[in-house]
């Protein structure tokens, strides 16, 4: 049985490691993941990954990285100027959305439903459908629009999951942060995992 479809954009706020993390878990489980990254996510990618994470070599940088279970999937890319591609409707398939890192940018034009591009239009068309949007924004500090922007966003029924990761799991590496927060998304999506420890009640147990 197919894992379904889920749409997953990358915009340019700090924080690619969490984008590849948790694409190449849903791509593990089999998910048809509908990419969509904007300009400026297209170039964190390569700052802060490196040219081998560019959009062209992302599943064989994905399976390098995380094995080859990353095959188990399937990786359509969308370009963010066609807002003709399937998930820009709502007759599409798509079951939820994940936007990992989101802008400040991106975040305004989705709280105030501007649909100027396919990373905006895909998330209006998941809060007009009443599916799960999933929005990663990574900001600091946060000026009183972006508070607001998330608010909003919030009120329409996305789940907000700042990139904030924790630190009572004792993290070692930034893979260990990682980690952390594609846990969350994951969860945020439906999915179970075991990317980090389960609360115990104690630090470190
Ligand atoms: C290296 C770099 C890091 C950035 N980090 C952030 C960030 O963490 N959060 C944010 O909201 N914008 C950040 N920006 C600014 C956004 O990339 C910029 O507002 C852009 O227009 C966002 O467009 P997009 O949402 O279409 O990707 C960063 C830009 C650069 C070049």
């Amino acid at each position: 049985m197919s894992a379904g479809k889920i749409a997953f954009a990358v915009t340019g706020a700090s924080g690619a490691l969490y984008a590849v993390r948790t694409l190449a878990e849903l791509l593990a489980r089999g998910v048809h993941v509908e990419l969509v990254v904007s300009d400026y996510g297209k170039r964190l990618l390569r700052d802060e990954l490196g040219d081998e994470a560019s959009i062209e070599k992302l599943v064989p940088y994905l399976a390098a990285k995380y094995g080859d279970k990353v095959n188990a999937g399937v990786l359509t890319v969308h370009s963010n100027r066609d807002l003709g591609a399937t998930i820009a409707s709502g007759s599409h398939s798509c079951s939820a959305m994940a936007i990992v890192p989101c802008s400040m940018k991106t975040l305004a034009g989705i709280a105030h439903g501007l649909s100027r591009n396919l990373v905006e239009r895909a998330a209006d068309v998941m809060l007009k459908e009443q599916r799960r949007l999933v929005i990663v924004p990574r900001e600091t500090p946060m000026s009183l629009p972006a508070l607001r922007n998330m608010v909003l966003c919030a009120e329409a029924g996305a789940m907000v999951v700042p990139a904030m990761p924790a630190f009572y799991q004792l993290p070692r590496s930034l893979d260990d942060l990682a980690d952390f927060m594609a846990g969350k998304i994951l969860s945020a999506l439906g999915f179970e995992h075991d990317l980090y420890p389960a609360w115990t009640g104690q630090v470190g147990s």
